[in-house]
């Protein structure tokens, strides 16, 4: 069969992105051709955040020429294209519409099938896009496992800006969510993390680098760990923001400081002081993390019905870069293949929704032009 071309759209939150992906059958990897990202972080700077509007608005202008791009750099025109997928749930109401009018019209005036794919659920499937089948290669030791063939079932974890969760995923479309955040996801605390320090947006990368400084001390701080109970597979982030703020700024009511009366301000901290409080949060999240991680493994047979063939791993958290050590070892412990995107599509991106949206069309799935943003995931 000659190869099908699928075309991915993406403006769920800040970025605009569309990338192309090639179909060469069932049974083989889904192939990466070209994949575009236009970002929006200094429109966002000055507010620490992603405001909506000025998202929405910016996608409007960015999504054609970041789609025509994707098209010349895979050598294509669009009568090349034979679907088109876009990420229509979850995300901001207001950006998603401006992806999925752009798709609906694409995929009408050219004929083909309309996929609506989950932006989170499309997050699980980056690392298995080829030519990096065998997820992050400048990471990945050679001690690190290869990835099956087939890697389902497989336990999934998703850290994103807005979600953060496990699964068990049967197939690339067949998945049970098995644990969640009950507040934060691991992104957004990451980011609060970074403004308390005084960090710049992006607060997470930020707050990465600074944490992997040298002479940075992990164990500086004790800051709390969430387990939720001896079984609980959900997991939860607020109480180890809430303890760096107290930790950076004092007790609230206790002094003078801003409208709390906080005892310090993050301005006081000397260089040293802000680059250990990094370290010491940025262990503190990810052992919550691993600590889940490890209990979702320890259950999967007994949730999936039979023994977990590969951990697939996924969203913007998944670029830190203490977090991708500590998967590449738990892997190696646990002897599973653990698939980490390579940086590039741990972050939002279009390749992994053009990719999940081969999978839909191989399932069968197809959309019509009813399909609709929806601000949530579908589990
Ligand atoms: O997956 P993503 O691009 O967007 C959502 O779907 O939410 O994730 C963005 C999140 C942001 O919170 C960002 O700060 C975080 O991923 N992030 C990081 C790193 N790179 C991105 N967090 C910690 N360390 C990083 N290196
Ligand atoms: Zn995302």
């Amino acid at each position: 069969m000659s190869a099908r071309l699928v075309l991915g759209i993406e403006t769920s939150c800040d970025e605009t992105a569309a990338a192309i992906v090639a179909d060469e059958g069932p049974g083989t990897p889904v192939r990466l051709v070209s994949s575009v990202v236009a970002g929006q972080a200094e429109l966002h700077a000055e507010y620490a955040g992603v405001v909506p509007e000025i998202a929405s608005r910016a996608h409007v202008g960015a999504l054609l020429p970041v789609v025509r791009r994707a098209l010349s750099e895979a050598g294509v025109g669009v009568e090349g294209l034979h679907a088109v997928a876009v990420g229509h749930r979850p995300g901001l109401i207001g950006s998603l519409l401006v992806g999925v009018s752009a798709a609906k019209g694409l995929a009408w005036s050219l004929d083909v099938p309309l996929l609506g794919v989950d932006h989170v659920h499309a997050h699980l499937y980056a690392g298995l896009l080829s030519p990096h089948a065998c997820g992050d290669r400048a990471d990945r030791a050679p001690r690190a496992l290869a990835a099956p063939s087939d890697p389902y079932p497989a336990l999934g974890l998703v850290v994103s800006g807005g979600h953060t969760a496990l699964y068990v995923l049967r197939a690339p479309t067949e998945l049970t969510r098995i644990g969640a955040t009950i507040d934060d996801a691991l992104g957004e605390a990451f980011d609060k993390a970074a403004t308390i320090l005084g960090l710049p947006h992006p607060g997470g990368p930020n707050l990465d680098a600074l944490a992997s400084r040298p002479g940075a001390n992990g164990r500086a701080v004790r800051l709390p760990i969430a387990r939720l109970g001896r079984d609980s597979l959900d997991m939860s982030f607020s109480g180890l923001k809430t303890a760096l703020l107290y930790a950076v700024r004092g007790t609230p009511g206790r002094g003078t400081v801003g409208p709390q009366g906080y005892e310090r301000s993050e301005a006081d901290l000397t260089d040293a002081a802000r680059r250990d409080f990094a370290a010491s949060f940025q262990r503190a999240a990810v052992e919550a993390v691993m600590l889940k991680l490890t209990r979702a493994l320890d259950r999967f047979e007994s949730l999936a019905g039979a023994p977990c063939r590969t951990v697939l791993t996924g969203g913007g958290v998944t670029a830190n870069s203490l977090l991708r050590r500590r998967l590449m070892e738990f892997g190696n412990e646990h002897a599973v293949p653990v698939i980490v995107p390579e940086p590039a599509l741990c972050v939002d991106n279009a390749a992994m929704i053009a990719g999940l949206g081969v999978e839909l069309l191989r399932a069968g799935h197809k959309a019509d032009l009813t399909l609709s943003p929806v601000p949530t995931t579908a589990c």
